[in-house]
């Protein structure tokens, strides 16, 4: 067994649970979506017998060079430069179809928000980029030269839920169009007097949730998402698991809708006495209220605060035959 060595910069959140909720065969196939500096993909190294093999995917050149080293000191891992949407297209490159577990842990990484240059964090004078993959698609102040107000608006609360998105989106454009929005210290100050007097001091800065929503908005997250995790659950082999850590609500809501249609497959209208579809079940639940960090850990890494744990797991024909008859066709 390999010892786990972590990078002190990126403590990985859930980690034991995680990796537990992925864990089903020591020998099996694994991937991880989201490597960031491998905190997770070590913890799962840690439980895999020599035969075990991890996968991992990363839309960050940086990541993926913390990866390839760890591929050089451990025969079992390998890692892709892919964003996780083309999860199939990345499977089918290893030869691999049906695997054993699949784990996501959303979102960006500590070394990604740290490092100013990214653009990503309001605390530091940036950029405006805020893209994972630094090598390919818009940096954020690409992105603003073709949106338009009503759409920043529906950015800021759809991937915010920024209550003062009207204001914020105005004075975004107002500021971007006269050359007076270069940078995230711009930002950050345009945020902040954007949002009334009594909103500037709360418990949140008042940039936290614009950030959020336009690095949401740049990398496609959304859809990354679906895409993803609709992959994921294809490619489970029967009784492999799939498990996912989101840190906001609006994602945490995505995911559980997109395994929820798999696990209750039945698309009738609900005034039909009897499913008619015929469409089967493919996952079960083993985690549905998501699961959160224990006061420990919360001690110990604050990102954890907002973390959510949701674990399905893949049905056997058998079991998805059993429980479509289960109901007798009743919905
Ligand atoms: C929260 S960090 C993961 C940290 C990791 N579990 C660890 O223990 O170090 C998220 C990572 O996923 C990557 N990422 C986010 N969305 C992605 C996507 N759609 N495709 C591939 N990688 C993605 C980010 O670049 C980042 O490195």
């Amino acid at each position: 067994m390999a010892t786990i060595k972590q990078y002190p910069e990126h403590i990985p959140v859930l980690r034991d649970a995680f990796v537990d909720a992925m864990l089903s065969d020591p020998d099996g196939r694994y991937v991880d979506c989201t490597f960031g500096r491998g905190g997770h993909s070590r913890a799962l190294l840690a439980r895999l017998s020599d035969k075990g093999r991890l996968l991992a995917f990363d839309r960050d050149p940086e990541a993926v060079a913390a990866g390839k080293q760890l591929a050089q000191e451990d025969g079992r891992f390998s890692i892709l430069h892919s964003d996780f949407a083309r999860l199939g297209a990345g499977l089918e490159s290893e030869g691999w179809e049906q695997v054993s577990g699949i784990g996501f842990d959303l979102g960006v990484s500590s070394p990604q928000v740290d490092n100013a240059i990214r653009g990503f964090s309001f605390r530091q004078d940036g950029p405006l980029d805020m893209r994972m993959d630094t090598e390919n698609g818009q940096p954020l102040s690409q992105m603003l030269e073709h949106v338009s107000e009503r759409e920043l608006v529906d950015v800021l609360r759809s991937f915010g839920d920024e209550r003062y998105a009207r204001r914020i989106a105005a004075a975004i454009l107002k500021a971007f169009r006269s050359s007076k929005l270069n940078s995230t210290a711009d930002l950050e100050n345009i945020c902040f007097h954007a949002v009334p007097k009594q909103a500037r001091f709360g418990k949140t800065h008042p940039a936290t949730r614009t950030f959020q929503a336009l690095r949401i908005w740049v990398n496609g997250e959304m859809d990354q998402i679906d895409a993803g995790i609709r992959a994921a659950m294809a490619h489970l082999q029967p009784g492999g698991k799939l498990a996912v850590i989101s840190f906001h609500s609006g994602e945490d809501r995505r995911i559980r809708d997109l395994i929820e249609a798999q696990v209750h497959a039945c698309v009738c209208p609900p005034e039909m006495p009897i499913c008619m579809c015929g469409k089967q079940p493919t996952m079960r639940w083993l985690q549905k209220k998501p699961l959160r960090a224990d006061d420990m850990e919360l001690a110990a890494n604050p990102r954890s605060r907002s973390s959510m744990l949701r674990v399905a797991q893949r049905l056997t024909a058998d079991e998805a035959k059993k429980l479509a008859g289960y109901s007798g066709g009743l919905h």
